[in-house]
């Protein structure tokens, strides 16, 4: 059984949550999640701490565009009593957010673009009388993909939407795995997917380390 949670205290005794992956998958042993196992994984390996957060099962409305959210600088500031404020608190204090989908329709699942429109407001005052800041800046952000295309025709869409994304957020982009399903009557992991969700979580703790080194 992999547990999805990895919680390591540090010398204090404080708990430290390093990533959260936003799960965009409804099937619960779906390709999604097999793919993020071994990521994870690896991270927890190297005493990085993670939580995966299932979007189907949190209540997320879309976003009205009533800028309710653009008065407060300081909070996340959006008016719907939903469960987006505490994904937001999880987000603003860790270091770096996985989002992991299957894509649909060349683009990702909807709870997760509900979220990414909630945020792209809630996180970045920029939308209001005068420009504010973006409270996630500098954070770094990376993607897990599964598409029945191959990857270049199937998720190509969703990887120019995020990089745009991340620039006009101020996040800090780190990279993409994908990987192909063949379709329903085909295993979809095996050896050497596993490799290399592997090998991109050791890029992507590479990364976190540099930023994390006092030089
Ligand atoms: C409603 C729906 C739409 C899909 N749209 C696409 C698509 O646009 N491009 C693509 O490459 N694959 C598409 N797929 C295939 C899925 O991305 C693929 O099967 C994925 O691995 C499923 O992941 P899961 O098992 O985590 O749900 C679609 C699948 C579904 C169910």
């Amino acid at each position: 059984m992999v547990c999805f949670r990895w919680f390591v205290p540090d010398a204090q005794g404080v708990v430290v949550v390093e990533y959260n992956v936003l799960m965009g998958s409804p099937r619960k042993t779906g390709n999604t999640v097999e793919l993020v196992k071994p990521f994870m994984e690896e991270l927890a390996l190297h005493h990085v701490q993670g939580e995966l957060i299932w979007l189907y099962d949190k209540k997320i409305q879309p976003c009205t565009a009533c800028r309710t959210c653009q008065k407060d600088w300081s909070i996340f500031g959006c008016p719907c009593r939903d469960d987006v404020g505490e994904i937001f608190d999880k987000l603003l204090a860790c270091n770096l957010i996985v989002l992991a989908t299957p894509i649909y329709s060349w683009y990702c699942t909807p709870p997760m673009k509900a979220l990414l429109d909630r945020l792209v407001y809630g996180m970045n005052k920029y939308y209001g009388d005068a420009r504010g800041p973006a409270l996630w800046a500098g954070k770094k952000t990376a993607l897990v993909v599964t598409c029945g295309y191959r990857p270049e025709k199937g998720a190509d869409l969703f990887e120019e939407g995020i990089r745009r994304y991340c620039k006009h957020s101020q996040l800090q982009y780190l990279g993409m795995l994908a990987e192909r399903d063949l379709g329903y009557q085909s295993i979809f992991m095996d050896a050497e997917k596993e490799r290399h969700s592997r090998s991109f979580a050791l890029e992507i703790l590479g990364s976190l380390k540099k930023s994390m080194s006092p030089t």
